[in-house]
């Protein structure tokens, strides 16, 4: 069987709106550490990790041993109506890890219905369905997911349960306040927080969700401590404030183990999804008490935090901690970082190399523009593929390679990827010059 027919069959059965990356897709079919193989048996140094997702690696024992383990028992499910050791083992982690005191935490398969859980208790709690967003976010394919979703790409029906006023995202780039200085963009962007409030909200609003590095929006954030200013304004309100860590968590930032770490604010509820499963299906919010306890029914998910999935996650949080993977993150990250801003930021197509830890992007401009260049984007992502590398694509504008290894990244494979995404870039950046 080659990929050729089996992209046939895909095209044949699956949806068109489900993209594929590359001109020539891949099939993976095996993996050891960082590195992945295809079908063709090319080998790739994984940068991207099925979308920050294989935060460990493929292939680490002690997740294997752990999910297998559990599989031994004869028990890959039970349904949450009967006591599951993982799960509260799991549960009892990540409360003490979330730095909310009092948590309470809610498992789930995925993202979307982590920030719908949150969105379901905040809206509950508050007694109110007006939620404030922010522009170029993503948390998920749902009605309520999408509908605090500001980015038209993945917005696939305008039908929302919630009424949304959105707010600027304070990034150094784009958007109206990137023309400000850095030291006003915090203060503006408060300034626009108390003007929606004033103007587009009946004020009893339920909650803000944001992310603190935006992912899919193209690893763009605001200054440092924008959450911290814009929770004084929600204090007076008593406005909840969600923080989707579902690409920032874990120690994946390098400099903290949460994203909202760096805004110097502990959120009342807070969104996990995508490493913690290192592949398994794994997510959940974590939230206070008091706020989480606010669902006036019964609310059950069949599978969430099944006790294969629990197992899995278990293993992967100790592997993360016994390894200190936050400390590799800031280590390795900081040669790519370091590195990339040498060798190609001051390209002239190149806008900006942006990032924190293992979270890092190269955002692509017409040269001496602030034009976007997706094309540009797309032949650097395909040259990284030849050259032996997967790397991710994103930005509002398409115009961002994304790169988020796993956190076992090591030092050398931080430098040949390095290597290969510079050659990627500049030999790109010269074709379009000379074309
Ligand atoms: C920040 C963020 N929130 C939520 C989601 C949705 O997660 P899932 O695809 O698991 O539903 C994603 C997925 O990319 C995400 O990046």
């Amino acid at each position: 069987m080659t990929t050729d027919d089996l992209l046939a069959r895909h095209r044949a059965v699956l949806p068109s709106w489900m993209p594929l990356y590359y001109s020539e897709p891949i099939e993976l079919v095996s993996g050891a550490g960082r590195r992945v193989t295809d079908a063709q048996g090319r080998s790739y140094l994984d940068f991207f990790g099925g979308v920050l997702t294989n935060m460990v690696g493929y292939d680490i024992p002690e997740i294997r041993e752990a999910v297998e383990r559990q599989l031994a028992t004869g028990i890959v499910h039970t349904s949450t109506l009967y006591l599951i050791r993982q799960q509260v083992e799991l549960a009892e982690k990540i409360a003490r890890l979330s730095g909310i005191p009092d948590a309470r935490v809610f498992f789930t398969n995925s993202g979307t219905e982590a920030n719908e859980a949150a969105l379901l208790v905040a809206t509950n709690h508050r007694r109110s369905h007006q939620i404030l967003a922010v522009r170029n976010s993503y948390h998920g394919r749902s009605y309520a997911a999408m509908g605090v979703t500001g980015n038209r790409s993945w917005t696939a029906s305008a039908l929302n349960p919630l009424q949304v006023a959105w707010l600027h995202s304070g990034e150094r780039l784009r958007g109206l306040l990137s023309r400000l200085p850095e030291s006003d963009r915090i203060d503006a962007a408060v300034e626009d927080l108390r003007e929606v409030l004033a103007t587009q909200t009946a004020g009893d609003v339920a909650c803000l969700i944001a992310e603190p590095i935006q992912g899919v929006g193209g690893f763009v954030a605001p200054p440092d401590g924008l959450f911290a200013a814009w929770k004084k304004v929600l204090d007076e309100h008593g406005i909840l404030l969600i923080s989707d860590e579902v690409q920032t968590g874990w120690g994946r930032t390098g400099e903290h183990f949460w994203g909202y770490e760096a805004h110097g604010v502990t959120p009342d509820l807070l969104t996990f999804a995508k490493g913690v499963g290192n592949g398994f299906a794994l997510a959940g919010v974590v939230g206070r008490a008091d706020v989480l306890e606010s669902v006036p029914a019964i609310s059950f998910s069949t599978f969430g935090g099944n006790p294969v999935s629990t197992a899995a996650g278990n293993a992967v949080l100790d592997y993360l901690l016994n390894h200190d993977l936050q400390a590799n993150a800031a280590r390795t990250g900081a040669i790519l970082a370091d590195g990339l801003r040498t060798a190609v930021g001051g390209l002239g197509c190149v806008a900006e190399v942006r990032g924190k830890g293992l979270m890092l992007g190269v955002e692509f401009v017409r040269p001496a523009t602030m034009e976007p260049d997706p094309v540009l984007a797309t032949r650097v992502f395909e040259a990284c593929r030849a050259g032996g590398l997967l790397a991710g694509k994103g930005g509002l504008h398409g115009n961002v390679l994304r790169m988020g290894p796993p956190l076992t990244l090591t030092e050398e494979e931080a430098r040949e990827g390095l290597a290969i995404l510079v050659d990627a870039i500049r030999s790109c950046a010269s074709a379009e010059v000379a074309a």
